[in-house]
Parts: C-alpha cells; structure tokens; sequence
C-alpha cells in the first residue's frame, strides 16, 4: 500500500522509531522498509526536521488473540464457545458442546488460523475405559493423531487417539520430579507413554524407573520415548497388568522409595500391590478425582484398604476436572506394618 514515509539512515532507526512514536503518527498498519543503508518508516503525516517520501509498504498481519474473535458462527453463540482446549506438540484437542455442533468445522478453522504452529484439531470426547483414552472428530487440517509434544527439556511422540496424555499435568510431573532425590527407585505403575518418568529423569538422578502400563501402543510409545531422550540407562519399560508386574517386583526383592499412581477412578484398587513393593517411608502419589465433600472419605477408606498403614501427606488440587471436582494428587508415606 502507497503512504508518505520519513527516511532515516538505518544507525538512526531506533531513534526516529522513538519520535515517530511519541508524535502518534507512526502507522501501525503498515511495516517499515529498508532500502540501501535507509530504513523507511511510514506515517500518517509529514514532520519537520525528517526527509519525507512516498512508497509502497507490506500491510502489517492483524494479530489474532483469540479464535473466538475470527470464528464464522451466529454472535448468539459465541458466549458459549469453549475457552480452553488443549495443545498438544501441533495439535489442538478441544471439546465441543452439543449445542456448537452444527458449527464444529468452523471452529476448527478459525483454531488452526489463531494458532500458526497448528496442523490439526480434534473435537475430544471425555477418557473412557481401563486406557483412558477418548474419542475423536477430525474438524480441521491434517488427518494425523501423533506429534511431537516438548516439556521441561523433554520431547515424546504422543499419539493422542491411542494413548492417555494431559499436558495440563506438566506442573505436576516436575512437582514430583523436583521431590525426587538421588538414586531412588521409582516405580511409575500406570506411565502411558512415560511422561512422569520421562521428567523425573531429565530432572532429577533416581538409580531406576521402573514404568508399566497395559496399553501396548503406549508401551511402544514409552519405548520409543525413553530411547529419544537418551534414558535408556535410567527408565526400564515393562509392559502388563501393574498390579501384577508390582507384585513381581516385590518378589525380586524390589522396594521403591517413591511409586506415582496416577489412575484417577481406579488407583484404589491397586493401592495394596503398591505397598508390597514398598517400605517404611515410600512416598506414594496417587491420583483421584474428588469433590470437596468425598476427601476426607476417601483417605479414610485408603487407610482402611491399607490396614492404616498409610499417612497422608499433602493433599494437591492440581485442577478442576468437572464443576467441583478436582484432579487431586494425595502424597502419602507408607509405613511398616507393626
Ligand atoms: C490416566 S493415564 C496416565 C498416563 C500417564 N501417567 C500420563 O500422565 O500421561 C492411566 C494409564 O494407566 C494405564 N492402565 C490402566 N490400567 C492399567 C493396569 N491394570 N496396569 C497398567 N496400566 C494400566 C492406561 O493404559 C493409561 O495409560
């Protein structure tokens, strides 16, 4: 676009950005230019004391805040667009109300055009079933469910059709990471792809992590991960039912000193194969998802389960999970049995 600019030699391009600014008339829909030893800035009139010329500029590109403010829906409906979603490495997981709908493919374009590094968005069903993993609806850009996702200094495949993965716990796994001190056995019983593992190694110095899960795909997705970020000395894969796989452990003698147990709605069960590969003074982290009403039931029942030989800790809300209820991480040390 054609516009009356000021030019300065370009070791008095700062300082004429400066005085254009303050005097209000550098414009801020077109971007400067340089030519030669010069730099061109345009603006909206002439002013003393500046060499004044005429040229053609690049329109500057409008910067997006949000999806919300681009997306081609009835305004009536804009109020109840989702404002959160997640980004996982190039792709976005966001789940949309019945009522959006009809408008599902339009939302996912305007999320892949406020999100430049963005190649595909999925409408996300909630986790379901012993994997915890969700259903899908392609909306928009690629067809593809892996990518790369990095935290921490960490990078992993994910593949987020097939495995369980939040990257709203990052926090949470670099709060453990960091509790961790050096050359602690670790069991990690429900690892996924091994992202708890994965930070715990990258930040702390634990002698082994010993990370199961019973979804092969994550299983392959763990090993693949744990050989990328060169861990392969400090993570040991195993593939199976946890409860059993802990139970062997305990029978070769293994005693952890710390076990994560991020289950939400079925680590209870698993809390007694836990204790028997622990020892007095295991830290157990272990995951539920509560109201504010069922906590104290709940520590109740696991000391009950436990034969009271469980304490807890801290209690961490890590989240909101559904209206009230919260993703919680108990930390709970464990006792010998008296
Ligand atoms: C909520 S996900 C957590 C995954 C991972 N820790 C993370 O934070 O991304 C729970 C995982 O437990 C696994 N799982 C469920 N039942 C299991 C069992 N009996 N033994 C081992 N893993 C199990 C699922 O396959 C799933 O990957």
């Amino acid at each position: 676009m054609r516009s009356k600019a000021v030019k300065v030699p370009l070791n008095k391009g700062e300082e004429t950005r400066r005085i254009l600014r303050k005097e209000g008339i550098l414009r801020k829909d077109l971007l400067p230019i340089k030519k030669d030893r010069f730099i061109l800035f345009p603006v909206e009139r002439e002013i003393e004391g500046f060499e004044i010329v005429e040229d053609d500029f690049k329109p500057k590109r409008e910067r997006i805040n949000s999806y919300r403010d681009i997306v081609n829906i009835p305004d009536k409906l804009k109020e109840i667009l989702p404002s959160s979603y997640d980004i996982i490495g190039d792709i976005i997981l966001i789940k949309i109300p019945d009522e959006l709908k009809p408008y599902q493919r339009e939302i996912g374009e305007a999320l892949l055009k406020a999100h430049k590094s963005v190649k595909a968005v999925y409408h996300a069903e909630p986790v379901k079933g012993e994997l915890r993993i969700r259903d899908l609806v392609h909306l928009a850009g690629e067809k593809r469910t892996t990518t790369i996702y990095r935290e921490y200094g960490i990078e992993m495949e994910v593949d987020v059709a097939k495995v369980f993965f939040s990257p709203r716990l990052s926090g949470e796994r670099y709060r453990i990471a960091k509790l961790v001190e050096n050359g602690e056995v670790i069991i990690d019983m429900f690892t996924g792809c091994a992202p708890f593992s994965l930070v715990i190694a990258k930040h702390a110095n634990p002698k082994i992590i010993y990370a199961i899960d019973i979804n092969e795909y994550a299983i392959e997705l763990a090993r693949k991960n744990v050989k990328r970020n060169k861990m392969l000395h400090k993570i040991e894969v195993i593939h199976g039912d946890s409860s059993k796989v802990v139970r062997d452990l305990a029978k070769k003698g293994i005693r952890a000193d710390r076990i994560i147990m991020n289950l939400p709605f079925g680590a209870r069960e698993f809390l007694p194969d836990a204790l028997k590969a622990s020892k007095d003074g295991t830290i157990i982290h272990y995951y539920s998802v509560l109201n504010e009403k069922q906590i104290e039931e709940h520590i109740n029942h696991l000391k009950d389960i436990t034969n009271n030989r469980i304490d807890v800790l801290k209690i961490n809300k890590i989240k909101t999970y559904a209206p009230r209820e919260f993703y919680i991480c108990f930390d709970i040390s464990v006792s010998r049995p008296a």
